[in-house]
């Protein structure tokens, strides 16, 4: 089934650390794709910006390069490259000088879409919206892209999102957590508000518990530096596990708008529980074998910095008062999997044979691999000899029904990146809501910091640390394998 395309307005699109690992995995093969599906106007530019010396030819050919090795499309020909490469050009920019700025203002075209990725760190955020505003490069209906740390606890996010306000509107700032972007999880949101079946059955009458997953198996590998002074909390849990939860959580919104998705994901941050010291379980991945350890890979041998965590979340609110909403997430585990299983009650009296348990249907949203949905069912076996009962999927696989061409599932920063053209911010984080979100984590790693806390050891390769087994046993359940 081919994936409609509907093609956005005209844009120049500045791409500020434009030759770092991001723009060359990520946004610019996604740009590539979304040309060659139609939906980026033949018309529209993409302006690379970054501190290196690099010439018109030499940075096409960087670009070339990327293209080679991280688009895996069929449909990808020599052709097209190039025609993608002619709507690039690069500009040598100090982010914090004035070199490049000028020559950035008169490359822009007027009457089209302005969008500014800044695929940087955070601390040069503030000081890359000041000089757009100098050089009079914006204007209201500029946009700016930021990603993810924004901030590393609530005082430096609110002091993020104070800075940035002074430049921008906040409809005009993208804050971008991918997994928003990721297909499986906008389909979470068809399949809750676009079916009449499960909302009705979506609480804690019905459902016992949710698992939210995202194992890694590769270790920090590169990212030591920037991971050592994050963890899993603040890498993933804050932002990435959070936004899965919210969309699991959340109220119905009257209308799929930004505001209402937003202000609904909002009220689930406030409803949280502050979390016990009990309800979490914190871990490091050991050396195993050839494989080095986290403390190796980071490059600081005291590291207490966590590789894994798991915990317990309760909500105080109508819905879902007593049905626990567990997480986990780690580093160098046995598989790269990710999913959010929806674990529904037993029912409640079996008439059939004692011997037979009835199990409580599970609804999977599998993110990766093998993105799909999956519903366990309990059915009769087939055959004579009475009410034999068992489990099996009813399993939809997306790249069976939608076909398996990168240009019909796209990647998450390709319609994110259309979002933006679009002025759309529905899959984006709003300013309260990454408040509200390091407000719940923030009394946690202060906990741990100041007791100096260390992670549990776990063996590479592995399911994470014992204690997060019995996380789910204490509460008489158990984690799913993935
Ligand atoms: C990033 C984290 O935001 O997400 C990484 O910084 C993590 O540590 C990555 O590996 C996971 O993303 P994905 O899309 O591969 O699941």
């Amino acid at each position: 089934m081919a994936a409609q395309t509907i093609p956005v307005d005209d844009f120049d699109l500045v791409i500020i650390g434009g030759t770092g690992d991001l723009a060359k995995r990520k946004i610019l093969p996604g740009l590539f794709r979304r040309l060659c599906a139609g939906q980026m106007p033949e018309t529209a530019r993409i302006i690379c910006a970054a501190r290196s010396d690099f010439t018109q030819d030499e940075f096409k050919s960087f670009v070339r390069e990327a293209l080679e090795k991280f688009v895996k499309s069929k449909k990808k020909n020599k052709k097209q490259i190039e025609f993608f490469l002619e709507r690039l050009s690069y500009i040598k920019l100090d982010a914090l000088g004035d070199e490049g700025w000028e020559p950035l203002a008169k490359t822009l075209r007027k009457g089209v879409i302005h969008a500014f990725y800044f695929s940087v760190g955070p601390s040069l955020f503030a000081p890359l919206a000041e000089r757009l505003l100098k050089h009079k490069i914006t204007n209201d209906n500029s946009r700016i892209v930021v990603e993810k740390p924004f901030g590393r606890d609530l005082a430096s996010a609110q002091a993020l999102n104070a800075e940035l306000a002074r430049s921008f509107n906040e409809d005009q700032i993208f804050r971008i957590d991918h997994y928003l972007g990721k297909e499986t999880v906008q389909n979470l949101m068809a399949l809750r508000f676009a079916n009449a079946l499960f909302e009705p059955l979506w609480n804690s009458q019905h459902i016992d518990h949710v698992q939210i997953t995202v194992a890694e198996s590769i270790g920090v590998e590169g990212r030591g530096a920037y991971y050592d002074k994050s963890g899993a909390m603040r890498d993933m849990i804050q932002n990435h596990l959070m936004q899965l939860f919210c969309l699991t959580a959340m109220e119905p919104p009257a209308t799929f708008d930004a505001t209402s998705v937003r202000d609904e994901k909002l009220k689930v941050i406030k409803a949280l529980d502050p979390i016990l010291e009990v309800d979490i379980v914190r871990g490091q991945y050991r050396a195993d074998g050839d494989s080095p350890s986290y403390q190796d890979e980071s490059g600081n041998p005291d590291s207490t910095t966590e590789s894994y965590i798991a915990l317990k979340a309760n909500l105080s609110n109508w819905r879902w008062v007593g049905t626990p909403f567990y997480l986990r997430t780690g580093k160098k585990l046995r598989n790269r999997a990710s999913e959010i299983a929806v674990v529904f009650k037993d029912p409640p009296h079996s008439i059939f044979a004692d011997s037979q348990d009835l199990k409580g249907n599970v609804l999977t949203i599998r993110l990766q691999p093998d993105e799909g949905i999956n519903l366990s069912m309990t059915i009769k076996e087939p055959g004579p000899g009475g009410m034999r009962l068992t489990e099996v999927p009813l399993d939809m696989t997306f790249a069976e029904v939608l076909g398996d061409d990168e240009l019909s599932i796209p990647d998450a920063y390709e319609r994110l990146i259309m979002d933006v053209i679009r002025g759309d911010q529905t899959l984006f984080m709003r300013g309260d809501e990454v408040e509200a979100a390091w407000g719940w984590v923030d009394p946690i790693i202060k906990n741990w910091e100041e007791k100096q806390a260390k992670p549990a050891p776990y063996d590479a390769g592995g399911n994470g640390p014992d204690d997060s087994l019995m996380l789910m046993h204490k509460d008489g359940r158990r984690w799913r394998e993935v």
